[in-house]
Formats: structure tokens, C-alpha cells, sequence
């Protein structure tokens, strides 16, 4: 571990697809005026240079050379959100469909593949702090982080909320398919050997199943205020 991962406050938000953390990290990182980790951007990003290489999801050698070489960007807009640029293409949208989804699953499972990102993302850790967002935050890569947050909620409301997201833009959606690969990815996730998705010891865990948006953010910076971290 850096010194200066041991001295940078780091905000670590941890827990399934669908929680709300993605959400809650961007309030959050904007609140306190913090650095924003979205390390499930960079297996997403790892998926997609796989196959714009051509390379196999099961041949774990080329994906970890692909993962220590990933040539990506985070750039931030005059809005205040961030871009992703992958090998100088903006692939922002492109990260976020499904089949990309699915396949940073797979990929997200390779041992070799996590270790060749670990210090990337441990890169992020800069004044005047940083919120990560992810599955192994407070338990892999940032274990010293002077917060750690659980967030979670039951797989139906997940499946709620996303079918809310998809029925705009795909009329067809369907609520039970939705639900049914949440459960598969929650599995994938929870049970895989490296790095599984689990509340670290010492995280405070926070379910958003009957909770505003809003309502998170609070009990989120209450608990940020407690360890002087405002
Ligand atoms: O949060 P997301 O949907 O963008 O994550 C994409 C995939 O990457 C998901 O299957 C979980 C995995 N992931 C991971 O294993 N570890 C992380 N720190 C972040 C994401």
C-alpha cells in the first residue's frame, strides 16, 4: 500500500447492481468536493477493449496484459461529469449496455485482471479525497479507507428501479428478465473466488430498498461528519 493511500481520506461505497451507489457516490464526491473512483467503469472498459481486440473472455493472458495496458481516460466536462475515453474514443454511452455489463461480470472474476488494475485504481486516491465506488472497495483496495459504506437492497426493488430506467428507451423490457439477471450477477459476483462482493468488517451497512436518494446521501455524510471526514 502507498503512504499516500494511507494518508488520503478515502470514502469507500461498496454493494450490489442496482443499490444506488453509482448515484449516491457522484452526490457524494460533489458534496464534499472529492475525487470520484467508478472502478466498475474499468471493467466495463476492460470488457470492451477485449472485444475490440478480438480477445476471448477466457483467455485470461490476454486479458491481463490487456487490463495492465488499458489505455483509458477520465476526463472531466465543464458540466462537472466525467467522460471516458478508451484508446481516444469517447466511450462514455458505449460502457453502459448490458452485453458490456455482462461480459465486465466475466471479466471482473479473473484474478489476473484484478491485480492488473489494483494500483490504477489506487491511483485515484488524491487531495482532498476520494470516493470510490465498486464491489471490493473497503475489502481489497482501499482497506485502510476511513469510511466504508454497504449499500444495499433487495433484488426487486434493484429490479424496479432499472426496469424504470430501460422502459423508456426499450418498450419490450421486461420486469422478470430484469430480475432474473440481477439474481444471476448478484451470484456471479457474491460467489466468485477473488474479490467476491461482501460487506468488509467494519463497514456500516445501509439498506436503500424503502430509502430516498436523498435520504441515503444524509445517513452517508452523517456518518462522514462523525469521523470529522466534513
Ligand atoms: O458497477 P458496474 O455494474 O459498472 O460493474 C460492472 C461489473 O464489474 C459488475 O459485474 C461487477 C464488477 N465489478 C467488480 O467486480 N469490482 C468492482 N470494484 C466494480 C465492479
Amino acid at each position: 500500500m502507498s503512504s499516500r493511500e494511507k494518508q488520503v481520506a478515502v470514502i469507500t461505497v461498496d454493494g450490489p447492481s442496482g443499490s444506488g451507489k453509482g448515484t449516491i457516490c457522484q452526490l457524494l464526491a460533489r458534496e464534499l468536493g472529492w475525487h470520484l473512483l467508478d472502478s466498475g467503469a474499468l471493467y466495463r472498459v476492460t470488457a470492451l477493449a477485449a472485444r475490440h481486440h478480438g480477445v476471448e473472455l477466457d483467455d485470461v493472458e490476454a486479458l491481463e496484459v490487456l487490463a495492465a495496458h488499458l489505455d483509458v481516460r477520465f476526463r472531466a466536462t465543464d458540466g462537472g461529469d466525467t467522460q471516458i475515453i478508451l484508446e481516444g474514443e469517447e466511450v462514455t454511452h458505449a460502457i453502459r449496455n448490458e452485453r458490456v455489463g455482462e461480459d465486465a461480470s466475466v471479466v471482473a472474476a479473473l484474478g489476473p485482471v484484478r491485480e492488473a488494475l489494483l494500483n490504477r485504481q489506487r491511483d485515484f486516491a488524491r487531495e482532498p479525497g476520494l470516493v470510490a465506488d465498486g464491489r471490493d472497495m473497503g475489502t481489497v483496495v482501499f482497506p485502510q479507507a476511513s469510511l466504508k459504506i454497504y449499500l444495499d437492497a433487495s433484488a426487486e426493488e434493484r429490479a424496479q428501479r432499472r426496469y424504470k430506467q430501460l422502459i423508456s428507451k426499450e418498450p419490450g423490457a421486461s420486469l422478470d428478465d430484469i430480475l432474473n439477471d440481477i439474481k444471476a450477477r448478484d451470484a456471479r459476483d457474491m460467489n466468485r473466488a477473488v474479490a467476491p462482493l461482501k460487506p468488509a468488517p467494519d463497514a456500516v451497512i445501509l439498506d436503500s430498498t424503502l430509502m430516498s436518494i436523498n435520504e441515503v446521501l444524509q445517513a452517508v455524510l452523517d456518518e462522514a461528519r462523525h469521523r470529522g471526514l466534513r
